[in-house]
């Protein structure tokens, strides 16, 4: 018998301060009843250094000559301070790969724009940082691979990264900017969480993200050497529980279990077209980062003649999926259907085929088990080399030497 929400989830209440979801069907255009997000991830190139095999760039990435201008990207920030947003992450790809990367905070510090870096952080040296800096970066977000430097640099597929982004996390630090550690966590190092951690702490960070492996794009190529055991997950929610009572004050831990493993989905982006969108680096406005890789979708591009308030409002890959009216069963009458408006469309379209379809990571997804059988397949299997993100459209990691 397959489960019901209500004996897994009887706790789960709606949330009174979603005063979005209280706005849907009553009886207004649907595109009246979505504001702008405050905050907007835009992805200034997909070139990267590093070749991580769990990248949520699209498998076919953009190549630098479509990328937009300097003068397409000031006029992009311009827009948004216009619309109301107040904070822009500037992201990629690795968005030091940029020239221009200092008169683009600046430009946006000048519109008052909240600046938040998100980087691999091997570009810099500590003088492009004091650049940035004194560009006005409110906030510098660095990923780690691993605790330890063979572990990390292996996953990143390039050589000496590790030690590099712990030299710019202390000039970070040195330079005053409020710095998080973004730590991606798969089956290959999901047992470094705690010493992640503690190395977070050692930095004088802010906050960690521990975001384990969403699978779409490049992830999914690579699921059988990435996905974690359940034996591993749940380790590694006790490590964070622990971690979240012994660091209060000191550090700030985000961690979202891997769904596949879940019995309801995440409310992906807060909701198709609700709370978020990111630009391309050659302007293309969506809903979600991975949102290219459903293929059945058309996204219009900041060159088009449309501003970013009519492609957010009206495009119809924004309305698509919008609100509760689009969904299937067992969506369509289930009482979780404003909670987490059917999970994420990228997840059901790499899984089912369709974005069509309530999120398989969902119980009572007639996909479910199947999509809980092969993540405990895959986990079992031993795979563990990587595919690594190229422009080439991947290069499969060399057979481990000396035992190694
Ligand atoms: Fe209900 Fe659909 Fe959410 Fe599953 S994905 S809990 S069926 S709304
Ligand atoms: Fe695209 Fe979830 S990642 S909707």
């Amino acid at each position: 018998m397959s489960p019901t929400l209500d004996q897994h989830h009887p706790q789960i209440e709606f949330d009174p301060n979603d005063g979005l979801a209280l706005l849907e069907g009553k009886g207004q255009p649907v595109t009246a009843k979505y504001g702008i997000p405050l905050a907007v991830l835009i992805e200034l190139t997909h070139k990267c250094p590093l070749q991580c095999p769990y990248c949520s760039n699209p498998v076919e990435m953009e190549r630098a000559r479509n990328e937009l201008t300097t003068q397409e990207w000031k006029r992009v920030l311009d827009e948004l301070a216009d619309i109301g947003v107040l904070q822009v992450h500037f992201s990629g790809g690795e968005p030091t790969a940029r020239k221009d990367i200092v008169e683009l905070v600046q430009h946006a510090t000048d519109c008052d724009l909240y600046t938040n870096l998100i980087t691999s952080a091997v570009l810099l040296n500590r003088e492009k940082l004091a650049q940035l800096a004194d560009a006005g970066l409110s906030h510098i977000q660095i990923s780690f691979q691993g605790s330890d430097a063979t572990k990390a640099d292996r996953v990143a597929g390039f050589r000496n990264a590790h030690a590099k982004k712990h030299e710019v996390a202390r000039w970070a630090r040195e330079l005053d900017l409020p710095l998080t550690v973004n730590a991606v966590m798969h089956r290959q190092n999901l047992d470094q969480l705690e010493d992640i951690i503690a190395m977070a702490v050692d930095m004088d960070a802010d906050r960690i993200e521990v975001a384990n492996v969403q699978y779409y794009g490049w992830a999914l190529k690579n699921r059988a050497a990435l996905m974690p055991t359940i034996a591993q997950i749940d380790r590694a929610t006790q490590v964070v529980e622990d971690a979240r009572e012994r660091l209060k004050g000191i550090l700030d831990i985000d961690f979202v279990i891997p769904d596949y493993y879940a019995e309801r989905p995440k409310k992906c982006m807060g909701g198709w077209g609700r709370q978020f969108f990111n630009i391309t680096p050659s302007g293309k406005v969506l809903p979600c980062h991975a949102a290219e890789t459903i293929t059945e979708l058309d996204f219009l591009s900041v060159r088009s003649n449309h501003s970013i308030a009519w492609i957010w409002q009206n495009s119809d890959a924004f309305n698509r999926y919008r609100g509760t009216g689009w969904m299937p069963e067992p969506c369509q009458s289930c009482a979780f259907k404003e909670i987490d408006f059917g999970g994420c469309r990228c997840q059901a379209f790499a899984l089912t085929g369709s974005a069509d379809n309530t999120d398989p990571a969902c119980a009572l997804s007639p996909y479910h088990s199947a999509t809980f059988k092969t993540a405990e397949t895959e986990a079992e299997t031993g795979a563990t080399r990587f595919i690594y993100r190229n422009f080439a459209g991947g290069t499969l990691e060399a057979e481990p030497q000396d035992g190694k």
